[in-house]
């Protein structure tokens, strides 16, 4: 893998970001209340999306929370040295997002059987959402070439590593865990049916005009120019070079893979993903 990388229990985690193996280790004993949610994706699968429907989502239960509070704060990523974010201590129900394997995740999850989500993407669509952001975020290597980047994702050669993996591990403990499967190109086709079928899961009885607040508030145009769910903070800190917001379509694949890429991706979706159960149709 890159030097900006290191594997650890078979995924890849940021040399940069200051967390050793030991201190991911040490993530498994992280105290889990039963209350906790859990926001679980692999990267560029729209975990920002998901982080701002469900920050207004359990904004029912946190009305102290200013408006003006950025989700970075409100949805304390799991891995980061930043770990001693006070919002952690936060009262209940507190929402964590993290990107870790299911063999790496606090004890306590399965434990607990608290109640997860998790959001998935088209493959390919990743693959180029990924491209830029390697391009963008200061802590990855950026590619030299698509050709490159494509052939290091197919390879698990990435920043967390292995997409089939990650999705297939994944799906195989959702029912012993608590794990509510989301599928971004379902919230780009009707984000409210998705919404309300969060709600239910999570056992949050809202009103409808509190569901069309929460869509209201999720949209791409919406997220692009709020501050606290788009990370452009990042921006001025000088830690992100690019769009956090980029695109945010199904399909976009289409103008990057050439028609041998999209083969050499299908021959190994068919491989890595047989008998999985979902449909792996996309646009
Ligand atoms: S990260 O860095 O791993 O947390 O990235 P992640 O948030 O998982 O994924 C980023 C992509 O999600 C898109 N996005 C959205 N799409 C549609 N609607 C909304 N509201 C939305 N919010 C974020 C974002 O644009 C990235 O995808 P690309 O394809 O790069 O645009």
């Amino acid at each position: 893998v890159s030097p900006y990388l290191f594997k650890h229990k078979g995924s890849n985690f940021l040399v940069k970001d200051k967390m050793q193996p030991e201190d991911l280790d040490a993530l498994q004993y992280f105290e889990i209340r039963s209350t906790d949610v859990f926001l679980i994706s692999y990267p560029k699968s729209g975990t920002a999306w998901m982080q701002q429907i469900l920050v207004q989502i359990m904004d029912a239960a946190h009305p102290e929370q200013a408006e003006d509070v950025s989700n970075r704060l409100r949805v304390p990523w799991l891995e980061e040295r930043s770990a001693d974010n006070p919002l952690r201590e936060r009262p209940d129900p507190r929402i964590f997002g993290t990107h870790l394997p299911p063999d790496m995740l606090p004890l306590g999850v399965k434990a607990k059987q608290i109640k997860a989500v998790y959001v998935w993407r088209n493959p390919k669509d990743v693959l180029v959402s990924f491209y830029h952001f390697a391009h963008s975020w200061v802590l990855l290597e950026t590619p030299t070439s698509f050709e490159d980047f494509f052939q290091q994702f197919l390879d698990g050669k990435v920043y967390m590593g292995s997409w089939f993996d990650h999705v297939r591990e994944y799906y195989a403990v959702h029912k012993q865990l608590n794990i509510h499967f989301v599928q971004y190109e379902n919230m780009l086709k009707d984000l409210r049916g998705e919404v309300v079928k969060l709600c239910a899961f999570l056992g949050k009885d809202l009103m409808d005009d509190t569901i069309d607040h929460v869509v209201k508030m999720s949209t791409f145009k919406s997220m692009k120019t709020n501050p606290n769910a788009n990370y452009k903070d990042l921006v001025e800190k000088g830690r992100y070079l690019g769009e956090t917001m980029r695109k945010g379509v199904a399909g976009d694949w289409k103008n990057y893979f050439t028609v041998a890429q999209n083969e050499r991706f299908d021959e190994v979706l068919k491989y890595k993903m047989s008998n999985f159960p979902l449909p792996l149709t996309w646009e």
